[in-house]
């Protein structure tokens, strides 16, 4: 077993890295099948996202210590804190990291909220809760939804110009507990609480029931 599996405390839970690289998987997939209008898949894989969205910010509230946004979002004071090195962040996002965390899963809401409600060019393909809005507002949500989407692009761009930076310039490795789940922890830094599976399974049914019942147009 390589090393890096075995070595330091559980830090990203199952939960947050199946979720992470799904984003990672999805983002391409959502791009190509709207850029080859095959809009039936799109709107499918985007209730996918839908999902795998909500049952990150539900783990974020009842999660492992680590995935949970008490813990790693600090206010303008607990930020300035950290950035003059008066306060040691706990193991996981630091609080400059959170604000990108926060961005990063803000876009993707409010990309597939968007994708709920939008149309496509010629007004024939629509989102499952178009019915709600007018054809302009839908118009709107339109070229939001496209707006958005660069505006994710970006920061995925900075996101990993953060990664390498750190790998390169603070000599630590983010990727590999993304991937494996462990990281040797600073001295004297608890290990984190690690929430139960059922907890787990409970925000994924949750999540899925709810992006399914806004893919059938919330029948009402
Ligand atoms: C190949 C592309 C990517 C790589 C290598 C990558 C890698 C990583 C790593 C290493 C972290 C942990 C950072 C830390 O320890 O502070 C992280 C966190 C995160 N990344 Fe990525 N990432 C990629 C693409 C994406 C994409 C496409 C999205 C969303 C569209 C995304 C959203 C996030 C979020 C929301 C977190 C916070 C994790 C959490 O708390 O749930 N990433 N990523």
């Amino acid at each position: 077993m390589p090393r890096a599996r075995e070595a330091g405390a559980k830090l990203w839970d199952w939960p947050v890295r199946l979720i992470h690289w799904s984003f990672v998987a999805l983002m391409p997939m959502l791009w190509w099948t709207a850029q080859h209008d095959n809009i039936s898949l799109h709107k499918r894989l985007g209730l996918v996202m839908l999902g795998l969205v909500v049952a990150r910010l539900m783990w974020g509230v009842v999660g492992s210590e680590p995935a949970r946004f008490a813990r790693f979002v600090k206010g303008p004071r607990g930020l300035m804190a950290y950035l003059r090195g008066r306060e040691k962040a706990a193991a996981g996002h630091n609080p400059l990291g959170a604000l990108s965390v926060l961005a990063l899963l803000g876009l993707l809401l409010a990309e597939v909220v968007l994708g709920l409600v939008t149309q496509d060019v010629d007004g024939i393909e629509s989102g499952p809760l178009n019915y709600l809005v007018s054809f302009d507002v839908a118009e709107v949500a339109r070229h939001l939804h496209e707006l958005v989407f660069n505006l994710l692009l970006g920061l995925i761009a900075l996101h990993l110009c953060a990664i390498l930076y750190y790998r390169l310039f603070k000599r630590d490795n983010l990727l590999t507990p993304m991937v494996f789940g462990r990281k040797a922890l600073d001295e004297g830094m608890a290990a984190p609480a690690m929430a139960p599976a059922w907890r787990a399974l409970a925000c994924a049914v949750v999540a899925a029931a709810l992006a399914w019942w806004l893919g059938a147009g919330a029948p009402h």
